[in-house]
């Protein structure tokens, strides 16, 4: 993720996430940070209080030493758990579209399969129909998040096709998979199951797969983590793709609530935006998406914040779950300043 964005996202994690910062340790744990500090250095550096801050370079060199392994040390204790949530929120896939190796092949309408990078917008893929869970043609509608170059850990799921080939599926561990409540012992539509975020799957968890028009249920042999360069979140009409092989949402586990992702990412799945060759995408999320997060982290109050999500929940109702990228935008620039 590029600077920015990983700041416009830690920001929206820090006002709406769930860090708390009220919560924190305060102020009143600052004068016993500055002793521990001191008698750890004295100790280490067998000197005395007064001779701590001398120019004496051998005390001078380990005092450097053990102030940045105290300091580091005191930050990790006390501020552990709020650093993990940070970290964890500026990783891209945690609030932003889901992500699969740039590499990724993904089934065309006419069976074959390829990178989204040899794709354009507007090409149609291999989808299925989360509302009957049948297999039907459905158009890539544009890009929520592109990194042709970011270097990125995955996950790799492992199994096996009917051809008794192995194949493998990368994503970020965030990203979500069909996972089917049953086994099918037959080809048929998608069965009963749930999208969720592929660090669930084991080996022996059932994936649904789809070749030779045939929707059936396998089991990973083998999970592991790579780390590849770039990463691709493409959108389309249905919400899902055929993956290498695999069935799976174009979405991934986020902060966001469910329902705002949905109203947020609505415009960008109805239509195709526009016919731009994948490759030729800009790094960076989506610009309307980025557009809403800096509003409602740089200029909106959380109050005003909770007041825009409330709002543009009503309008998307009024309207029929039809609202326009401007439409939605608009209800977060209108919040600044209503209360
Ligand atoms: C070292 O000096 C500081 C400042 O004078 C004092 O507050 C602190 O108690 C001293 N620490 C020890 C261990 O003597
Ligand atoms: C602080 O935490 C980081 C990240 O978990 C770790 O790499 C580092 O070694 C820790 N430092 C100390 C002094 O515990
Ligand atoms: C399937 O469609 C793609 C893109 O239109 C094309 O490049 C490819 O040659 C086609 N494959 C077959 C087997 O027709
Ligand atoms: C998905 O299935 C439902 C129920 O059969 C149908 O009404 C809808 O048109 C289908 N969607 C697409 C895009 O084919
Ligand atoms: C699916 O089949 C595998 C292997 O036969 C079995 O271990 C697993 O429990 C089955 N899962 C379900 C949900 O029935």
């Amino acid at each position: 993720m590029t600077g920015r964005a990983a700041v416009v996202l830690m920001l929206l994690l820090v006002a709406f996430g769930p860090c708390n910062v009220a919560a924190l340790p305060g102020s009143s744990t600052t004068p016993d940070i500055v002793s521990t500090i001191t008698t750890t250095a004295m100790a280490s550096c067998g000197c005395t209080n007064a001779s701590l801050f001398t120019e004496n370079s051998p005390v001078a060199a380990c005092r450097k030493a053990i102030l940045i392994e105290t300091i580091d040390r005191l930050i990790n204790e006390t501020f552990g758990d709020r650093l993990a949530q940070l970290e964890a929120a500026v990783q891209p896939t945690t609030t932003t579209p889901t992500c699969f190796a740039a590499d990724t092949r993904f089934m065309l309408a006419n069976g074959s399969s390829a990178p989204l990078t040899a794709m354009t917008t507007g090409d149609i893929l291999k989808c299925v129909n989360n509302t009957d869970g049948t297999v039907i043609d459905c158009p890539i509608t544009t890009m929520g998040h592109v990194e042709h170059t970011l270097e990125t850990t995955f996950m790799r799921l492992h199994y096996v096709d009917s051809q008794n080939q192995p194949q493998v599926l990368v994503v970020t561990p965030d990203h979500f998979l069909f996972a089917p409540t049953k086994n099918m012992t037959e080809c048929g539509n998608l069965p009963n199951g749930d999208y969720i975020a592929a660090y669930n799957f084991g080996v022996g968890s059932p994936l649904v797969v789809y070749e030779n028009d045939c929707l059936r249920t396998t089991l990973v042999t083998a999970v592991d983590h790579v780390v590849q360069n770039g990463f691709y979140s493409p959108a389309t009409t249905t919400t899902t793709v055929v993956a290498e092989g695999v069935v799976a949402s174009i979405y991934s586990e986020s902060e966001l609530s469910p329902d705002f992702y949905d109203i947020l990412m609505s415009p960008l799945i109805r239509e195709v935006e526009s016919n731009l060759p994948i490759k030729d995408y800009e790094n960076g999320l989506h610009p309307y998406i980025l557009k809403v997060f800096e509003i409602i982290t740089t200029e909106l109050t959380p109050e005003e914040a909770a007041y825009a999500y409330d709002a543009v929940d009503q309008e998307f109702r009024a309207k029929n779950g039809v609202m326009t990228k401007e439409e939605i935008t608009q209800v977060f620039l209108d919040a600044k300043g209503s209360l």
